[in-house]
């Protein structure tokens, strides 16, 4: 494999028992204290999608903010944030999404992505698949084309690849949960 992807998979702290107990949170803001490892997780990503025609990169609120506006920048795509609830002050189209206790919602502006166009998935880690699976399902509400969603961590176990159907998925660190 390539050997920038161990050093990033290095780079990811992982905290026992955050938020609550059980969970072992993968921390990327330790990747981000390491230049080398960043600059190598961006890079792969737009090498991966800079011949795609990609004309939109959406990032999922918070972590995909962090990682998705680099990529946009090198591939010439525009940068549209998909929100939690009451963060959007244009006018929005919702989605709500099952977590393990409750509901979630992300939200986009109308107009930010236009019918037809086709768009790069941006988050920092899958899990059951239900927050990218949600954003897919808003996306493709407003007619645009979800031509990929990409991922710096995979939990493996959780199975989020099987929600998201046939849509392609790029994982670049997997890891158990
Ligand atoms: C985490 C993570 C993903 C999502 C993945 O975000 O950043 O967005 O969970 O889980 P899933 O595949 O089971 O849907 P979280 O909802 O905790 O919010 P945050 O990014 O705002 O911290
Ligand atoms: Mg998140």
């Amino acid at each position: 494999g390539d050997p920038r992807v161990a050093r990033i998979s290095a780079a990811i702290r992982v905290v026992p028992d955050f938020p609550k107990p059980g969970i072992r949170f993968r921390d990327v803001t330790t990747l981000l204290l390491d230049h080398q490892s960043f600059k190598d997780t961006i890079d792969i990503l737009v090498e991966k999608y800079k011949d795609k025609n990609i004309d939109v990169v959406a990032g999922i609120e918070a972590r995909g903010f962090i990682f998705g506006p680099p990529i946009a920048l090198a591939i010439g795509a525009k940068f549209v944030p998909m929100r939690k609830p009451r963060k959007l002050p244009g006018e929005v189209i919702g989605e709500e999404y099952t977590l393990e206790y409750g509901t979630d919602r992300i939200e986009l502006h109308v107009g930010a992505v236009q019918p037809g166009e086709r768009v790069l998935l941006i988050d920092d880690l899958i899990a059951t698949g239900g927050t990218l699976r949600a954003a897919i399902s808003l996306l493709e509400r407003v007619g645009a084309q979800v031509a990929e969603c990409a991922c710096v961590i995979g939990l493996r176990d959780l199975k989020g690849q099987e929600r998201l159907g046939s849509k392609p998925l790029f994982i670049l660190v997997e890891c158990e949960h």
